[in-house]
């Protein structure tokens, strides 16, 4: 066992975060958020999501957004997709990257987007053929991979199997979601050794929320298998309309306070992050999820 030196945090508070909030989050409150985020540190950040505004319209202004940010080189700013609509307004606002987005489970592939897990690989090959011709980079994610919100078994060959067609689509990430946060420790580490067999390991991501709080044991199972990739989600915020019960992402700041604590680079500074994490629970009128946000709020100056 050995852990990482370094790894890459994709944050999506903006997206998967703001996406579930009741509230519609001015425009210019997402931008300040993401250029926080930025100046904290973050090199990978989701701004939000080209997906129907009648499904989602908490992300309708993501078009806005992207606009109004003032962006950073070396900074990639990437958005979510579900079809081809969705990827020429990605396109119409110069993302850096996109993501694709399937499921282990099909009845949550039909609440989300409407379709089987078939036909939406189907529907995203006229997007990758078209972000290959352009140049974009796109990474996929696999929902409910360590369960369903629907009374269903999901084994870890079901997620391989989606993982393997994604990744033979060109995606340059496989992003394994543990969408409504009912995973553990070893059973992460079966599911990641699962897809592990099929693609490489180098390209497998995790995506965990926490709504039963083993977000961190269960990054710290991925961490132990070599995974460099986690996604998480400033001060906790998030959940996805389409699986009931689900709940934030784990908090970034607990993700960097443990990864500090391990001596792994994030390149992301923690006082700077909690910041954030404040300013954006002050304007959503609650105090973060995350317990390194309360830790550390009288300890900032
Ligand atoms: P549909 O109703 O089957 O699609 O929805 P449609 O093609 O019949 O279109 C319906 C309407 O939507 C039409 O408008 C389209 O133009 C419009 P109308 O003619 O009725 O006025 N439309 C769009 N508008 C803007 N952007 C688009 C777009 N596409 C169609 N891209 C659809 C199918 C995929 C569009 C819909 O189901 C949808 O938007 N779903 C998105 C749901 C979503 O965003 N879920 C949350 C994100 S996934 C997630 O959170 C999980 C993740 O975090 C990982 C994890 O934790 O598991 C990634
Ligand atoms: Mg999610």
């Amino acid at each position: 066992m050995s852990y990482p030196s370094k790894v890459r945090i994709f944050e999506v508070g903006a997206r998967d975060g703001l996406q579930n909030e009741k509230q519609l989050v001015p425009c210019d409150i997402k931008v300040e958020l993401i250029e926080r985020l930025v100046d904290a540190g973050v090199t990978a950040v989701e701004t939000g999501s080209y997906v129907s505004p009648k499904w989602v319209p908490q992300m309708a202004d993501t078009v806005d957004v992207m606009a109004k940010l003032t962006r950073r080189s070396g900074v990639t700013y990437a958005v979510l997709t579900p079809n081809m609509k969705g990827y020429e307004g990605a396109v119409a606002s110069k993302a850096d990257e996109i993501e694709i987005f399937s499921a282990a489970s099909e009845m949550f592939n039909q609440k989300n987007i409407n379709c089987s897990i078939a036909e939406s690989l189907e529907r995203f090959i006229p997007v990758t053929d078209a972000a290959k011709k352009d140049g974009i980079p796109y990474r996929a994610s696999v929902s409910c991979a360590l369960g369903s919100p629907f009374a269903e078994e999901i084994t870890p060959a079901a997620v391989a199997d989606v993982s393997k067609k994604l990744y033979d689509m060109g995606a340059y990430e496989i992003s394994i979601a543990d969408t409504i946060g009912v995973g553990t420790p070893i059973r992460t580490k079966q599911v990641i050794e699962a897809v592990a067999d099929v693609i490489p390991i180098e390209v497998i991501g995790v995506h965990f929320h926490d709504t039963y709080g083993q977000a961190l044991a269960n990054y710290h199972a991925a961490l132990e298998m070599g995974i460099t990739r986690l996604d998480s989600s400033v001060a906790g915020l998030g959940g996805c309309p389409y699986a009931p019960g689900a709940t934030g992402n784990v908090a970034t700041e607990d993700v960097v306070y443990m990864l500090d604590g391990m001596g792994i680079e994030s390149g992301i500074d923690l006082k700077e992050l909690v910041r954030t994490a404040w300013f954006i629970s002050d304007h959503l009128g609650r105090i973060p999820v995350s317990n390194v946000a309360r830790a550390l709020k009288n300890k900032l100056n």
